[in-house]
């Protein structure tokens, strides 16, 4: 569903994604691990072009998604992207935010949008919150606010940029029990995250980071297992420690 064919990005001199290769098939859960810095937020923000490439290829169901004449928005609704900082719109309401999108951009009728939307909101249990204005909630229901807003759009490849970071640890719970709700319903995930308790149930396969370039790609049990470069090794070690 989603291919890299040697991408290479530069931020000025700095080489930040170094002949970066993968494939996440349909369905497919991966996790992106690595140390800070190690350029997973710039690898998952290539997918949807919120950062440009400078070589290589991005393909998204067999079309090549940095080519001339893509149409970037178009391209973005396809993808549900929640980010570290959810960025719910703060002067509208819980389902408002969820409804937006989609009566906007997708044109489905706001009968339809707000139906949908509350199914979501079920979903990631906020339901009763649909009138609430996002200030009112908590960091971890905003969250699952987001979740819901970006599954408005029915996009068929979801990416997750340290979603529960920024969470008090209590928070990181819910929004993790959402995410893995939603993998084990069948949609294809791209996560980049520390929760390696999440990585070991629900990921389907671990890419480990580190430089730009990708070290490892492994199953969860053998990456947990059996690390096998230093700085795998190194980072696992650290997360254990911590
Ligand atoms: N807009 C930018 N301009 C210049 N350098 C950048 C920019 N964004 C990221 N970088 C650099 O690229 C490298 C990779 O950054 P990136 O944010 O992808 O790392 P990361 O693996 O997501 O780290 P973290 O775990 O801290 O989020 C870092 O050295 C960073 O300083
Ligand atoms: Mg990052």
């Amino acid at each position: 569903m989603i291919v890299l064919d040697k991408v290479n990005k530069f931020y000025g001199d700095y080489h930040a994604l170094v002949d970066v290769s993968e494939r996440v098939e349909k369905n497919e859960v991966v996790v992106v691990c690595g140390p800070s810095g190690s350029g997973k937020s710039t690898l998952i923000r290539t997918l949807n072009r919120l950062e440009e490439i400078d070589g290589g290829t991005i393909s998204i169901d067999g079309r090549e998604i940095h080519a001339k004449g893509t149409n970037v928005d178009r391209l973005r609704a396809g993808i549900g992207f929640v980010f570290q900082h959810f960025n719910l719109f703060p002067h509208l309401t819980v389902l408002e935010n969820c409804t937006l999108a989609p009566v906007n951009l997708k044109r489905a009728s706001s009968s339809e949008a707000r139906d949908y939307a509350m199914t979501l909101l079920e979903q990631v249990g906020l339901a009763h919150k649909r009138d609430a204005y996002p200030n009112a909630l908590s960091g971890g229901q905003q969250q699952r606010v987001a979740i819901a807003r970006a599954l408005a759009m029915r996009p068929p490849i979801m990416l997750f940029d340290e979603p529960t970071s920024a969470l008090d640890p209590e928070m990181v719970g819910e929004v993790l029990g959402v995410m893995r709700s939603l993998a084990h319903g069948g949609m294809t995930m791209v996560c980049v995250t520390h929760e390696m308790g999440f990585a070991r149930e629900v990921a389907d396969r671990i890419v480990f980071m580190s430089e730009g370039r990708i070290l490892e790609r492994a199953k969860p049990e053998d990456f947990f297992a059996n690390p096998q470069t230093p700085r795998a090794q190194q980072f696992l070690a650290d997360r254990r420690r911590s």
